[in-house]
């Protein structure tokens, strides 16, 4: 538990004022995954369920009663068991967990067939997250299915199911202060990951080398793990929105995209930089680069509380298809080609995504229809980019095979917005400086 304890109580007491009367809400840990045989993937915790609890163990189940008179908070987690903790580590144990974890209530997760279906019964609700995992679908069915073999003997089952996700994810899609000290901290580490690879490379080397002082510098500084597979890219492979290979031997002349991020105490950053492996932009790489990185600042200028969640987008987009004109890669009207999206087929993708403890962070994007409006506290990321297949034939020459994206972390602040991200340069001449040492 890295917050104070009394964010995650927050959390839960605002969950609950959004429940309806008499109703429960399960939520289960992360299902641990199979990498290969028997090997395991690191176990991450599931997002909401650390949200909620800051508890990092597997094989729990957190419940939330609202009035429930024994405790609101009841939580299912492993026993302590000497002979396997030793195999497997430490573990809180439902005896310590109301002292460590703030829960009422603790119960052994192999009990939780036994007692569970006692506290959903004569509840007209239940809120879970179905779908996610057919284990916990079932056996949520199963716990049901318990209570209606009772109902000759007055138990009632639930009428309703609710997804859990909509309630719970509004909540989460506003940051505290506290997350975005967090969110700060994981840009600061990414950013330094980012200059420090700027000055290491050199044409020659490989992809795979720059993924490896990434890692290392998101580590060193205690984040266990990228928040999503590192994407260095160098020459067309930047035209891959998710290369992940990393195998490739950087040419001289090359641009080179990188798009890493650490996540940090459950929280993500995510950032892109498009660099030249021999320090110096090209041409055509700096006509196209200075056209991203206009896009990127007119986007972040259009993030203000009350614009709507498309806002940045549209001023991206007006930014790099004019350019686009500019250089001859499109041809007609600004707002016709804006409008027949004939800039797709060089960005295929959207400006931004909402950020927190996922890379590509739980929220609603649109509201009874319409693009939702940004409030204070809200994190997105800011990422025009321009993608240049290398056998785009109705393009001049010299602009194939360069990809450009430039990612930045943005959270909405009361009159504006604040970069996360301003710690690693992105301005042409920075960039240059910064390689050449
Ligand atoms: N790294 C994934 C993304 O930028 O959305
Ligand atoms: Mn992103
Ligand atoms: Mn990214």
């Amino acid at each position: 538990m890295k917050l104070d304890p009394r964010e995650y109580a927050k959390r839960r007491a605002q969950l609950m004022q959004l429940m309806s009367p008499n109703s429960i809400a399960i939520v289960p840990s992360a299902p641990p995954t199979i990498r290969n045989r028997d090997v395991e993937h690191p176990f991450r915790q599931d997002s909401d369920f650390y949200y909620l609890s800051g508890f990092a163990e597997e094989h729990a189940v957190l419940v939330l009663i609202p009035g429930r008179e024994h405790g609101e908070y009841v939580l299912f987690c492993q026993e302590k068991i000497k002979e396997q903790e030793i195999w497997t580590g430490r573990r809180v144990g439902p005896e310590a967990a109301p002292q460590v974890l703030g829960c009422d209530d603790a119960f052994p997760i192999s009990d939780i067939d036994d007692i569970l279906p006692g506290l959903i019964e004569g509840k007209d609700r239940v809120y879970a997250s179905l779908g996610v995992s057919p284990n916990f679908d079932h056996q949520l069915m199963q716990w049901v299915n318990h209570i209606k073999t009772q109902v000759r003997n007055g138990a009632t089952p639930p009428r309703e199911f609710s997804a859990l996700d909509h309630l719970l994810h509004e909540i989460r899609l506003i940051k505290s202060a506290a997350e975005i000290k967090v969110m700060q901290k994981a840009a600061d580490i990414s950013a330094e990951a980012h200059t420090r690879v700027m000055a290491m490379v050199k044409p020659g080397m490989y992809e795979y080398e720059l993924e490896a002082e990434l890692l290392r510098t998101f580590m060193a500084a205690g984040s266990r793990w990228p928040a999503y597979p590192s994407i260095v890219g160098a020459g067309d492979n930047a035209c891959i929105l998710h290369y992940t290979q990393n195998t490739a031997q950087i040419r001289d002349g090359d641009l080179i995209l990188i798009d890493a991020g650490c996540e940090l105490d459950y929280y993500a950053s995510d950032i892109t930089r498009t660099f030249p492996a021999n320090g110096k932009f090209s041409g055509p790489q700096r006509k196209l680069y200075q056209l991203v990185l206009d896009a990127n600042y007119a986007a972040i200028a259009a993030v203000k509380p009350g614009v709507d969640w498309n806002a940045p987008h549209e001023a991206a987009v007006k930014v790099l298809v004019a350019g686009l004109v500019e250089y001859g890669l499109l041809s007609g009207e600004v707002d016709e080609l804006i409008d027949s999206q004939a800039y797709k087929p060089f960005y295929m993708h959207k400006t931004g995504h909402w950020l927190g403890m996922d890379v590509h962070d739980v929220g609603e994007y649109r509201i009874d229809g319409e693009w939702r409006l940004l409030e204070e506290g809200m994190v997105m990321t800011i990422e025009p980019g321009l993608y240049i297949a290398p056998d785009d034939l109705t393009v001049d020459e010299q602009w194939r095979g360069i990809g450009i994206r430039i990612e930045d972390d943005v959270v909405v602040t009361r009159d504006g917005c604040k970069v996360l991200t301003t710690a690693v340069v992105k301005d042409v001449d920075d960039i240059e400086a910064l390689i050449q040492g």
